[in-house]
C-alpha cells in the first residue's frame, strides 16, 4: 500500500504580489489558513537573503495562524540559521541562492559544499528542525546528503517540468530511480518545483515519495478559481495517480 503524498503548498508568491505594492494586501497568512481549511499538509515558504516575497515578520504570523507545519526554505547563511532557530519551523530546506552554490541543475550542491553545510544541517537537526536539502537527482547529491546526516531530500523536478518527450521521459526516470535510492539509504525524498496540473501525476505516481511541495502555478491558477478549488484539484489529480490512497 502507497503512502498517502503530502502537499505542501508554497506562498511566497502571494507576498510577491503584495509587496508589487508594499502594502499588507493580499496577506500570504490568510493563504496559509486557506490551505489549512482546504487540506494541504504543509506551508512552505522562502525567506530569501533580499527578502523579495516572504518578509522576517511572515514567519511568526503564519506560524501563529495555522498549525500546519512550516516548511521554512532558506539559504545555507549564518543570518537564516539564527532566524531558523529562533522561529523553529518543523523542517528547513536548504536552498541555493548564488549561482556558485547550485548544481548545473539547478539544485544546491551538496556534494561541492560538504564542510560549509555540515555545521549548519547539525545545528538545524540540534534543535529538532527537519533539514532538507534541495538536490538535483543525482546519485552523487544524494550520496553527499547521506554524508551531511540530512533526514530528507528534496528532489528539484525543474528540469523534468521543462523537458518534452523522450527527454521528459528520462528526466522522471531519474527522479524515480533517486527517490529509490534516497528511501532505500534511509532518506526520506520529497520533491518539487514547476509541478502543474498537467505534470504532476507522473511524480505522484513515484512510490517512495513522501511529498510535493508547489508554490508558483498554485498561486497562478488562484487568480482565475480561488486558492481553494486550485488546491482541492491539485490534491485530487496527486491521489488519482497513487489509486491505493485515500485522502484523509
Ligand atoms: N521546492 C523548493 C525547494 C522551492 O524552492 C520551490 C520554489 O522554487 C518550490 C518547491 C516550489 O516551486 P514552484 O513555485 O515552481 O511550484
Amino acid at each position: 500500500m502507497t503512502r498517502r503524498l503530502r502537499l505542501g503548498v508554497n506562498i511566497d508568491h502571494v507576498a510577491t504580489i503584495r509587496n508589487a505594492r508594499g502594502g499588507d494586501h493580499p496577506d500570504p497568512v490568510r493563504a496559509a489558513e486557506i490551505v489549512a481549511r482546504c487540506g494541504g499538509d504543509g506551508i512552505t515558504a522562502h525567506l530569501r537573503e533580499d527578502r523579495r516575497h516572504i518578509r522576517d515578520e511572515d514567519l511568526a504570523r503564519i506560524q501563529a495562524a495555522t498549525d500546519l507545519p512550516l516548511n521554512l526554505e532558506m539559504a545555507a547563511t549564518e543570518e537564516m540559521l539564527e532566524i531558523a532557530l529562533r522561529h523553529k519551523p518543523h523542517a528547513a530546506c536548504i536552498v541555493p541562492e548564488r549561482r556558485e552554490e547550485r548544481t548545473t541543475e539547478g539544485g544546491l550542491d551538496a556534494a561541492g559544499q560538504h564542510n560549509r553545510l555540515y555545521p549548519l544541517v547539525q545545528r538545524l537537526s540540534d534543535a529538532g528542525i527537519r533539514v532538507s536539502l534541495f538536490i538535483a537527482p543525482d546519485e552523487r547529491q544524494i550520496e553527499a546528503a547521506l554524508l551531511l546526516k540530512a533526514p530528507v531530500v528534496e528532489l528539484h523536478t525543474g528540469e523534468y517540468a521543462h523537458a518534452v518527450g523522450e527527454e521528459r521521459a528520462a528526466e522522471l526516470k531519474r527522479l524515480a530511480d533517486m527517490a529509490a535510492l534516497a528511501a532505500k539509504n534511509g532518506i526520506e525524498p520529497h520533491a518539487g518545483h514547476g509541478l502543474t496540473y498537467e505534470n504532476v501525476q507522473p511524480v505522484a505516481a513515484i512510490p517512495q515519495l513522501a511529498e510535493l511541495n508547489i508554490g508558483h502555478y498554485l498561486i497562478g491558477e488562484a487568480i482565475f478559481c480561488g486558492l481553494e478549488p486550485a488546491v482541492l484539484k491539485m490534491r485530487e489529480l496527486m491521489d488519482a495517480a497513487r489509486p491505493s490512497t485515500s485522502s484523509g
